[in-house]
């Protein structure tokens, strides 16, 4: 598969066009009541364009709750269900919409896999979970396969870095796993996973009659943070979350049309072979589309700029979110470098941080979120003084990860700065120089 950039100008043209990535962003520099704040806390919810909020308002007004073929509204609320999973597909860089299904979050659409998994999970089977992973990839096969259903669970260690190891997964991988479950990049520390590698491992058993096992891969970190390909990274199952993704809470699931037939989704006749249960939720939808169409503007932005040749991706949506979503890749970096420069500045007895020390590592990426520890402080008053010194709003604890609890055991100790495409070279200094007057405190 061929490599995709942004000529350098382009990255300047992203520069450029920065402060309007910015001002799209209605309560990034102020939060709905007025307060002055910088936002650090990407990774536990993106903040979302004005053309999503318009979205959603608008949907109430004009579309009717049930979708139907007779009438503008209802008319309006099934193209709306299509087109959002249309777009979401093509965001996805999947082969259908049809493959696209809606869930409350990530942590229902897990659960629903999970409990569609049942007619190929027997108790001789085994599934894999890892320490890199945020709760909503390990819980459901943790709860629903092994405890209830008797399956084996292995559990793939992580080290300090957020790396998995991957001679450790071939030797848990054998002809009875079923699933490895494995998150894009580890939540609380912004590690990439080496999808393809892990891809091919997790595959080695696998066969035209269904044996073997299937990737279950949670993308919710790093949907905002580069472009996904759903074929390119030969996972079978996919889920993103919509508020992590500039949009309102909607759980996006992925699922490879040909496990459709082999799995028995949960679902409410007279409706059959869906993931789906209940009415959807209009205004959503509409938020969803909205932050879509947002990067689809940004994608036409860059356009110009761009040097790949992209022929794999005949659609021209398609094409503007991979666009977008590089350019994001390609900016955040310079972000990251500049967080871990400063960081390299403060002392190591103070100081720990935790995740890759570079942007790239080998087949190792880091997405700009960053997980660390002032000495002698707890996680929530490191929180508590960055708000105060600095207005900067960053998460404490455990942030749902096993890598936290499981791996790091600093439950209390941690606490995140995690950074999205809108955020600048000045927030980065914000937060480098309030953990400095905190560390000089
Ligand atoms: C990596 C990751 N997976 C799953 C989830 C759960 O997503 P949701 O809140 O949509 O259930 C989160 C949310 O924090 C997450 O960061």
């Amino acid at each position: 598969m061929q490599e995709h950039n942004l000529k350098s100008e382009g990255l300047k043209a992203f520069e450029e066009y920065h402060q309007t990535v910015r001002s799209s962003f209605p309560f990034l520099e102020r939060d709905g009541e007025g307060n002055p704040r910088v936002y650090l806390d990407s990774a536990a919810g993106t903040q979302v364009p004005k053309v999503s909020v318009e979205a959603m308002a608008k949907a109430y007004a004009e579309s009717r709750a049930q979708p139907s073929d007779i009438g503008p509204s209802g008319r309006r609320t099934r193209d709306l269900i299509w087109r959002t999973r249309e777009l979401l597909a093509k965001f996805l860089a999947a082969p259908s919409p049809d493959e696209i299904s809606f869930h409350l979050s990530t942590t229902h659409s897990l659960l629903n896999l999970a409990i569609a998994f049942h007619p190929i999970v027997h108790k001789h089977h085994n599934v894999v979970v890892t320490d890199a992973d945020h709760f909503a990839n390990v819980s459901p096969w943790e709860r629903i396969l092994g405890e209830r259903r008797g399956v084996e669970i292995r559990r793939l260690g992580v080290n300090d870095q957020g790396q998995v190891d991957l001679d450790q997964l071939r030797s848990l991988v054998d002809v009875n796993t079923r699933i490895v479950a494995v998150t894009y990049a580890a939540n609380a520390v912004g590690t990439v996973m080496p999808i393809r590698q892990i891809a091919e491992i997790t595959h080695r058993f696998r066969d035209d009659s269904g044996n073997g096992a299937y990737l279950v891969l949670d993308a919710v970190h790093h949907a905002f943070h580069g472009p996904i390909d759903v074929r390119q990274s030969q996972c079978d199952f996919l889920t993103i979350s919509g508020y992590k993704l500039f949009g309102p809470v909607l759980g996006v699931l992925w699922v490879k049309k040909e496990h459709m037939e082999r799995l028995d989704p949960y679902y409410v006749v007279p409706n059959p072979n869906s993931f789906e249960q209940g009415s959807w939720n209009n205004a959503v939808l509409a938020g969803m589309q909205g932050a879509l169409g947002y990067l689809l503007n940004l994608g036409s932005h860059l356009a110009p700029f761009w040097s790949g040749e992209l022929q794999e991706y005949r659609d021209p949506e398609t094409r503007l979110f991979k666009i977008a979503m590089t350019a994001i890749e390609q900016y955040e970096r310079e972000l990251s470098a500049a967080v871990l420069r400063g960081f390299a500045k403060f002392p190591e007895d103070r100081f720990r941080m935790y995740g890759l020390k570079t942007v790239e590592d080998g087949m190792w990426l880091r997405d700009p979120t960053f997980c660390f520890e002032v000495l002698g402080k707890t996680g929530t008053e490191v929180q508590q003084l960055c708000w105060e010194l600095g207005n900067i709003e960053v998460a404490d604890g455990d942030v749902f990860s096993a890598m936290v609890r499981r791996h790091l055991r600093k439950l209390d100790l941690v606490s995140r700065a995690s950074f999205a495409h809108y955020d600048d070279l000045r927030t980065v200094r914000a937060l480098t120089s309030t953990l400095g007057k905190i560390l000089a405190s």
